[in-house]
């Protein structure tokens, strides 16, 4: 089915072929869009054919994102479609969660169970298979930690150079590890992530390396499976509401247009309402969705937060992300370093755990029930975007009392688990088991 890229600016609309090497509109610099002439009809058939994949042993069939290809046909053939399984993640009911919410139920999406363990691989396993089709040799993109893990994994067993950016001492440990192991080439930048941005993109033009941001429209299609994978673990029974961090704004533009989609094929009959929710230090998006003038971005020159992962204060798909909002009813809510700390930790003792950004969610919701947005019988839907294991360090500085906020304010470890130190006796050990039955 023939894909082209569509400029994403109302007065602008240029149409461009998918194998041209462009980020944006070469015309007008707006963002591009991946369309196809006629998504496929037939619903129930889709949705049968997906069920039967399954069970097949076909790697692409085995892949949570390319399972679904139906919907993401931007390639000709599928022999640049490598894999690591990505996708197939779990949707997880919460119960302890949802009480901490104020809402009667509450389900997880948990894109921490992907091979690098975050919701990037959805989308790299598309931007990857992009840059061999065009056949690049190098790919490189700038990040808070993920999808650099990411890109360096899918780069390796694409036998790309993978060439990393990353703003130095501002991302996790687990994160740059990963980087490190599948041998990328990683440069640690003084500079914070959207200055790195805007140094990238220059540079993989000037040097002919393929840009694997979000702003680049097929990881985006990729990303698309995230809900679609959700709807068909749900039997295509749409919750009221979708809820995801919002940093660079790729997975909420990724999710509106999936929704969209899904809606206009007959795969679901309508769509869930999107909620975003940032970082009060690095919440630009929030600012624009509270201001009266939608048109221009009130970006955050120097955002703190310790989710790392969406420390951002120029998100590049905006425009994007608030027509999706616009578009499915959603709403923008923006929660503090100490909701997020206390909701991660509640997530945690589900049995579930996530990274410091993901726990945006259930702080998000909480607020947004408080308030009366999302009802108390809602049924709910918030995506989990990275692993717990991504980022340690913060786990133990909460559960031993030592986490503060990027200004030095001391945050409250509301629900410490602190580890205990005891001498190698037992009868002392044994007392001080008995004292805590
Ligand atoms: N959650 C996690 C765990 C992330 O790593 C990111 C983004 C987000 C949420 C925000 O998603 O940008 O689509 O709004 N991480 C990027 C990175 C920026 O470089 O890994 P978004």
């Amino acid at each position: 089915m023939p894909a082209e890229l569509l400029c994403f600016e109302h007065e602008c609309r240029a149409r461009h072929s998918v194998t041209e090497l462009i980020y944006t509109c070469p015309r007008c610099g707006g963002l591009l869009e991946c369309i196809y002439s006629g998504l496929p009809t037939e619903p129930e058939r889709l949705k049968r054919l997906w069920r039967e994949r399954r069970l097949s042993n076909l790697p692409l069939d085995r892949s949570g994102v390319w399972r679904y290809r139906e919907l993401i046909p931007f390639l000709d053939t599928f022999e640049h479609a490598i894999s690591l399984q990505e996708g197939n993640t779990p949707l997880l009911d919460a119960p302890q969660a949802a009480r901490y919410a104020g809402l009667q139920r509450l389900t997880f999406k948990h894109q921490g169970f992907n091979p690098t363990g975050s919701f990037k691989d959805n989308g790299m396993t598309c931007g990857v298979a992009q840059a061999l089709r065009l056949g690049m040799r190098r790919v490189a993109c700038v990040s808070t930690g993920n999808t650099s893990a990411s890109m360096a994994a899918y780069a390796a067993v694409a036998g790309l150079q993978a060439i990393i950016f990353v703003p130095h001492g501002n991302i996790s440990f687990g994160k740059l590890a990963q980087a490190l192991e599948y041998g990328a080439l990683t440069l640690q930048v003084e500079a914070n992530f959207d200055r790195i941005l805007a140094l990238v993109r220059q540079l993989a033009e000037r040097l002919g390396i393929y840009l694997l941001n979000s702003i680049n429209p097929f990881r985006i299609e990729g990303q698309k499976t995230i809900v679609v994978e959700l709807m068909d673990q749900r039997d295509w029974q749409p919750p009221d509401w979708i809820v995801v961090p919002g940093g660079n704004l790729g997975n909420t533009a990724a999710f509106g247009k999936a929704l969209r989609e899904m809606v206009a094929t007959g795969l679901i009959r309508q769509s869930p309402r999107l909620a975003v929710i940032q970082a009060e230090g690095a919440a630009p998006f929030y600012q624009l969705w509270r201001s009266a003038d939608r048109d221009r971005l009130p970006r955050v020159e120097e955002p703190e937060t310790l989710a790392t992962a969406i420390r951002i204060g120029d998100p590049v798909s905006w425009p994007k992300a608030l027509y999706e909002v616009e578009c499915s009813r959603g709403v923008v809510e923006a929660v503090s370093e100490q909701e997020i700390a206390d909701a991660k930790a509640q997530i945690g003792r589900c049995g579930i755990g996530c990274e410091p950004a993901s726990a945006a969610t259930l702080a998000g919701v909480r607020k947004l029930v408080a308030s009366g947005v999302i009802a108390r019988d809602a049924d709910v839907v918030a995506v989990l975007t990275g692993n717990l294991m991504k980022d340690p360090d913060y786990v133990y500085k909460y559960h031993t009392g030592q986490l503060e906020a990027p200004g030095g304010a001391k945050l409250v470890s509301t629900y410490a688990n602190r580890p205990v130190v005891v001498p190698p006796d037992p009868d002392r050990i044994a007392e001080m088991l008995e004292e805590r039955r």
